[in-house]
């Protein structure tokens, strides 16, 4: 049995690429043999400044949203990152092992800092040694992640190399990410070339996850797209990164293959191919954000699941984060 860990950033609602690209594996995942280990990443979402009834809120909102998914806390672990401090201890750790030149080539923390790295936080730069602690305290093997996180993934690989050749020890395992291929990067709805992303200023460019029937539809109908007819072959959507994105989110919903798709689509303009993109979405995430307000309406009830979800793992990272410790050289807590 291996043990699988993953997380999400509880800052804005979950859009339907949190949910393509990683969360609706989350939820399959839970069907395998693996142990999942799944966090509500709050001290990550402070590297940006939250408000804090906001960051509260929102990461109710997140857990609701999750087990609207289906996540099964008699399956899964569920948990808020800030309830088990070996996080934190375990960061502290990669901090010192992590290279400076490593965490500069971050591409993520080049596009977030941009022009201003002399004005954001140092928890921005230092974010990927929280995202590999989060990773190596469960001695976690298998992550499902989009690809926009393969990059800190390969670092948090270097780190536990580094780590295991500077004590002398194989402490840390390797970590496979787990990629779905066809919805590994799922694209803004008014920019084909920009990642659908929570904090996108612009709410047109993205599916929340809580969205009703009418505004998926309207935001569908509004999609940015090319004048062409969907064409007959997937290479023909190359130098389409609109279409391209629409014909792949409606292959992932719909569980089909892109060239299935452009079978049934090819020579269709994009007016019926909407229609049906709308409709197979509203069909699949509407029972979502229906479930998710369901158990928004009990907050107690979220923050106790959190609560009993942060014991096990903390039964679970507690020790791995001990022994890191003891390695290093500190003496017994
Ligand atoms: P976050 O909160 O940005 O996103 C959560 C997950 O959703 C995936 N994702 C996407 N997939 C496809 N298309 C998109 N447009 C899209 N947008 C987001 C992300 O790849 C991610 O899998 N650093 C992480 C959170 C994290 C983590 C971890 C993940 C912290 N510690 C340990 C794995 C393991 C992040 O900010 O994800």
């Amino acid at each position: 049995m291996a043990r699988i860990f993953s997380g999400i950033q509880p800052t804005g609602i979950a859009t339907l690429g949190n949910y393509l690209g990683a969360l609706r594996n989350w939820v399959a995942l839970q069907q395998g043999d693996d142990e999942c280990v799944y966090c509500l990443v709050d001290l990550h979402a402070i590297t940006t400044f939250q408000e804090p009834a906001a960051l509260r809120e929102q990461t109710r909102q997140m857990a609701a949203l999750l087990l609207a998914c289906g996540i099964d806390t008699e399956r899964s672990i569920l948990f808020h990152q800030s309830a088990v401090s070996a996080h934190a201890r375990l960061a502290w750790i990669f901090n010192c092992v992590a290279r400076m030149g490593w965490l500069k080539r971050m591409t993520q923390f080049k596009d977030k800092a941009g022009k201003h790295q002399e004005e954001v936080s140092t928890g921005l730069f230092t974010y990927p040694n929280l995202m590999a602690a989060d990773i190596h305290a469960y001695h976690a093997t298998r992550v499902p992640v989009g690809d926009d996180q393969l990059q800190h993934i390969e670092l948090a690989n270097d780190i536990a190399e580094k780590f295991n050749h500077d004590f002398g020890v194989a402490f840390f395992p390797r970590i496979e990410p787990l990629v779905l291929k066809e919805s590994a990067r799922v694209m803004s709805l008014r920019d084909g070339t920009k990642k659908m992303s929570k904090s996108d200023p612009s709410d047109m460019s993205r599916i929340n996850m809580t969205d009703t029937a009418d505004v998926i539809a309207q935001k569908i109908r509004k999609a940015k797209t090319d004048p062409e007819p969907l064409p007959e072959h997937v290479h023909d959507l190359d130098a389409r990164p609109e279409a391209r994105n629409l014909v792949g989110i409606y292959a992932a919903i719909t569980g089909h293959k892109v060239s299935e798709v452009l079978h049934r689509f090819a020579g269709s303009g994009f007016g019926p191919f909407k229609e049906a993109l709308a409709e197979a979405l509203i069909a699949h995430i509407e029972p979502i954000g229906n479930r998710t307000r369901e158990y928004l309406k009990d907050p107690t009830a979220l923050d106790r699941i959190l609560q009993e979800g942060a014991r096990k793992a903390e039964a679970i990272a507690e020790p791995i984060v001990a022994e890191a410790e003891r390695l290093v050289g500190f003496l017994p807590r």
